[in-house]
């Protein structure tokens, strides 16, 4: 067990960490005025495209992921967006209640909106995601500024980043953290106290192949948002948006910090979610996946990072 800076053991921390689910209602709420936005075309893609086929099981499954989280002993649930197909508030509110988000005797949890979350402007601006995740999203923050926000878990330090807008074109699926947004982080990660530095946001630095993402699905300001991620310290970066798991590691060249893509809990085949066991700098990870016999999840694969080999000075390489 390792020990804190007063000699002291210091205890394990365990985290799931599950996204992308992508929850969609019978009636989730069309207006006359949606027929015109990219919800038509979002809803052809879901409907007719095949995209609601990979998801035609996801509220079983989050159900199930529901009923195997309490039992995991977990200090605390990671959710990295996505709640919804379309954005709608009826979507949002629920995948929120089959999470059970908010409800007492439950383990504490952080979420950040997915780019389906903030699927058009009324999304946003009707502030439905975090309304239902607001219980997900209460912690030390910039006056009243919702995002970032930082939560201290045992040693941790969870950072929720919101890297989604609403986009115009319906092909375009690429985010955004923002110059205001970037400069909030800087000033809350400067004011954090001790404790190893994990951020969460819904966008990738690298697809699971080390390439970058297309345009038209890439964080747009990711150079600059690597840049203060890096001067503050971040030891880890916990995405979701792709709907694989993978991770990259800094000794293997092109991230600066280890980065790990929890991949979709409830899409068809790939659904699972990861468990981390955070012994001081050392992450042990657990993929748990959904097995359509048996109705629930069970163990798939492991892994261990050492999240004290961030190498700063390679930004270049994931930048250039
Ligand atoms: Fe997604
Ligand atoms: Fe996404």
């Amino acid at each position: 067990m390792q020990e804190n800076s007063n000699g002291e053991p210091e205890s394990p921390v365990r985290l799931a960490h599950f996204s992308d689910l992508h929850i969609t209602q019978k009636k989730p709420g069309w207006r006359a005025s949606d027929v015109f936005s990219k919800r038509l075309p979002a809803w052809i893609n879901l409907r007719l495209l095949g995209r609601g086929f990979r998801f035609r099981h996801a509220t079983k499954v989050l159900e199930a992921l529901a009923k195997e989280l309490p039992t995991r002993n977990l200090n605390h649930w990671v959710f990295s967006g996505d709640a919804t197909a379309l954005g709608f508030e009826a979507e949002v509110q629920g995948a929120a209640r089959l999470l059970r988000v908010g409800e007492t005797g439950l383990p504490g949890g952080i979420a950040v909106p997915g780019n389906h979350d903030y699927f058009t402007n009324k999304s946003i601006s009707g502030g439905a995601f975090e309304r239902y995740f607001g219980p997900w999203q209460v912690g030390q923050r910039l006056g009243n500024h919702v995002y970032p926000f930082a939560q201290k878990v045992g040693h941790l330090w969870l950072i929720g980043v919101n890297s989604c807008t609403s986009n115009r074109w319906p092909w375009d699926a690429s985010g955004e953290v923002g110059p205001d947004q970037l400069e909030r982080l800087k000033q809350l990660l400067a004011q954090l106290g001790p404790g190893l530095r994990i951020l969460v946001t819904h966008y990738p630095v690298l697809r699971a192949n080390r390439r970058k993402e297309p345009r038209i699905r890439a964080l747009r300001d990711l150079d600059r948002m690597l840049e203060v991620a890096a001067e503050g310290n971040i030891r880890l970066w916990l995405h979701g948006h792709r709907h694989d798991r993978f991770h990259h590691r800094p000794e293997e060249g092109s991230v600066p910090f280890p980065v790990v893509c929890a991949g979709s809990a409830t899409q068809s085949g790939l659904w699972s979610y990861v468990e981390y066991t955070l012994n001081g700098p050392l992450l042990h990870g657990l993929r748990r996946m959904f097995d359509s016999t048996l109705g629930r999840f069970v163990d798939k694969e492991m892994f261990d990072i050492n999240l004290s080999l961030a190498k700063t000075p390679s930004l270049g390489e994931v930048m250039g």
